[in-house]
């Protein structure tokens, strides 16, 4: 469905690539509108090269013509670009709704700078409401959700046309409904430490700058 303040924050990101950058595309339906964006420029002669966070984004970004090389070739990336499902104040967001988290996470991690857009919807009080995706292996995996049950945690593995939906990366997702999250940095801690998980969609600390499409107006929000 047609959001414009996804429209308006995905292209507002691209004001902020040189010529020569090495991009991390990011997945969504928001980041999509930088992907075109930049495509747009790469037909008109401007030189980027880009790594993908899913097999979508690849697929999109080729089409356009962008220059999508495998992360293993490239020294760094410059700026990553990528969509979030919710932000709170200090810049803490759930991120995997698309199922991406674990690429995401691994180019954010090597990115240079992070751009994160959204629409204004994604910002919230207490991040918690959105489900935390946490990225499973399949080996044993109704002992990992049991885990989660025993916790209290309320996970649900995520499904995609009547069958168990499956990452990029050949794991499952278990989506976590745990209403409000208080403290991000010991649950995903606590998250990570369990055998089975490879990683969950808590991205803390990682975003420099947050685009928030907001009306008909871009809000560029610096975070560190
Ligand atoms: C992909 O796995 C996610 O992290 C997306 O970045 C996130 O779900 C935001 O998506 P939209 O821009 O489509 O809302």
């Amino acid at each position: 469905m047609y959001n414009k303040e996804k429209q308006i924050a995905g292209e507002k990101a691209v004001d902020f690539i040189e010529e020569g950058m090495t991009l991390g595309l990011g997945t969504g339906s928001t980041v999509y509108y930088s992907i075109l964006k930049i495509g747009e420029l790469v037909k008109k002669g401007f030189k980027v090269k880009a790594v993908s966070t899913s097999s979508n984004t690849t697929k999109l970004a080729l089409s356009l013509g962008i220059n999508v090389l495998p992360l293993d070739s490239v020294e760094t990336i410059d700026l990553a670009i990528d969509g979030a499902d919710e932000i709170d104040r200090d810049f803490n967001a759930i991120k995997g709704g698309g199922g991406a988290l674990l690429y995401e996470k691994i180019v954010a991690s090597l990115a240079k700078r992070v751009i994160w857009v959204v629409d204004s919807s994604k910002i919230v009080e207490k991040i918690g409401k959105f489900p935390l995706p946490v990225e499973i292996v399949r080996f044993g995996y109704t002992h990992t959700i049991n885990h989660f049950q025993n916790v209290g945690m309320n996970p649900v593995l995520r499904q995609k046309d009547g069958n168990i939906y499956i990452t990029d990366n050949g794991n499952y997702i278990v989506d976590l409904h745990l209403g409000e999250i208080d403290k991000p940095e010991e649950l995903s801690s606590f998250l990570n430490s369990w055998p089975g998980v490879v990683d969950n969609g808590l991205f803390l600390n990682v975003s420099h700058l947050v685009i928030v499409g907001r009306g008909n107006t871009a809000e560029v929000i610096t975070c560190k």
